[in-house]
């Protein structure tokens, strides 16, 4: 998908079906490294990050069936050299999970430093410190990193920053390290804990997934499993946005709503009516919105994830409204895009101030990432007019069926 055009104005109604989460579904296909055996996945996404990380896993030698109804059959016994120095691992961040998987079946990893979207440093500092400290011998050099243990001994490791990433690639390196790991001021996310349920269902034993203490007790083997991908809660935050945006009447099927709940008070908190009904949302948008103020936190505060979208639905509403972005320093390179389509938004460091303007217009704008693509998507059909966004290939690598999610809601949208 390089090009999508969006006619603006047309107000949303219907129902869509959330995809599997991306976040979980790329830990959890590396995460059958650990099995050394056969697995079933399904409710896998079918977006580009998941068919990127098919092909990883087939270089490394893993045996990939994967069909489009997100159903996957993965063999990884068939994997021998824990070593892919290629760019395709660049192409994504969730390529860094080689490493806390692989040094835990093999002992040692050597890989590519991980790519992904550009929105901030993004070290790896962390992961690094939990793999040492788990007795690990790690280089950096020359944009390789190579991870080496003889042994993995369990230990206790504070997090110095509450991140995602290096809870799920130390739960993995601990998995079936000698004795106990305690893993303090973990990331909560949704997606740690179907990790860890994913893990334990492969016969591990982790404690506390979704508090900010995870406990591993180390396991001599793991074996095969079947799985299935929790709900995607970033995909159903940007429908419930896109809902609010087009003043739309829209029913979210496939979620799990006490995930939602960070969007649906800052919705709710708008004016904007929620309604949740088991495994489904419900979002009725209208003209009296009201701006509010948004900060981004790790769960269960407001996801960074969303940031952009939410700043794109509050570049219309009235009156001023503050985004302090607290995860991500780099996360405002969209609002450049934004600006030609007329909103009012001043960036000052981690903080954007949005004065909402009564009309957004049409223009040509370009995705400078995956949610920053997300918001420009929200953008144009809250604008008049036509919008043209090019680089659309970012979107994809996170959105499932995208154009038919939202030609069934009633949008006037294709792709080029
Ligand atoms: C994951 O990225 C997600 N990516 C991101 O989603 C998401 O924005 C992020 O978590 C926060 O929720 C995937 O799951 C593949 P972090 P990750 O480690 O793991 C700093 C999307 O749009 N930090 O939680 O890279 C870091 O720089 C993507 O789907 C260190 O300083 O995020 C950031 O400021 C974009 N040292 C903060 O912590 C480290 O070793 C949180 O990062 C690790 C992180």
């Amino acid at each position: 998908m390089d090009k999508v055009i969006i006619e603006g104005g047309s107000k949303l109604s219907g129902k869509v079906d959330i995809s599997g989460f991306k976040n979980a579904a790329l830990p959890i296909i590396v995460g059958t490294i650990l099995a050394n055996d056969k697995c079933k996945i399904d409710n896998l996404p079918m977006i580009g990050d998941v068919y990127n990380l098919v092909k990883i896993m087939e270089m490394l030698g893993a045996k990939v069936y994967l069909d489009e109804s997100g159903y996957m059959d993965i063999d990884t016994s068939t994997i021998r050299d824990p070593i892919l120095i290629d760019e395709i691992t660049r192409k994504m961040r969730a390529s860094y999970y080689l490493l806390g998987a692989c040094l835990s079946r093999f002992g040692e990893v050597k890989v590519l430093y991980p790519g992904g979207c550009n929105i901030g440093v993004r070290p790896i500092d962390q992961h690094i410190k939990g793999f040492e400290a788990l007795g690990a011998k790690v280089e950096v050099e020359h944009g390789v990193i190579s991870c080496k243990a003889n042994r993995l001994i369990g230990s206790k490791i504070y997090l110095d920053v509450v991140s995602v990433g290096a809870t799920i690639n130390i739960m993995m390196a601990a998995t079936m390290a000698e004795g106990t790991t305690i893993i303090e001021n973990a990331a909560k996310e949704p997606h740690i804990v179907d990790m860890a349920n994913f893990i334990n269902a492969m016969g591990g034993n982790i404690r506390g997934a979704g508090t900010d203490i995870i406990k591993v007790n180390g396991v001599n083997k793991l074996h095969g499993c079947n799985y299935s991908v929790i709900p995607d809660q970033i995909e159903a935050g940007t429908y419930m946005i896109a809902a609010a945006a087009a003043k739309g009447d829209v029913i979210i099927n496939n979620v799990i709503p006490k995930h939602l709940e960070p969007i649906s008070a800052k919705l709710i908190e708008m004016g904007v009516e929620v309604a949740e009904y088991g495994d489904s949302i419900r979002v009725n948008g209208n003209s009296n919105m009201k701006s509010v103020n948004v900060k981004t936190l790790p769960y269960p505060g407001f996801p960074t994830d969303l940031q952009q979208p939410m700043t794109a639905l509050l570049s219309g509403v009235k009156g001023t409204s503050i985004v302090t972005e607290t995860v991500f320093e780099g996360r405002y390179k969209y609002v450049d895009e934004l600006k030609r389509m007329g909103v009012d938004i001043t960036v000052d460091g981690r903080t954007a101030i949005i004065k909402g303007v009564d009309t957004l217009m049409g223009s040509k704008i370009r995705a400078t990432d995956l949610r920053g693509g997300a918001a420009l998507i929200i953008a144009g059909l809250m604008a008049n007019g036509t919008t043209e966004i090019e680089e659309a290939y970012h979107i994809e690598r996170g959105y499932e069926n995208l154009i038919s999610k939202l030609l069934n809601l009633g949008a006037k949208v294709k792709e080029e």
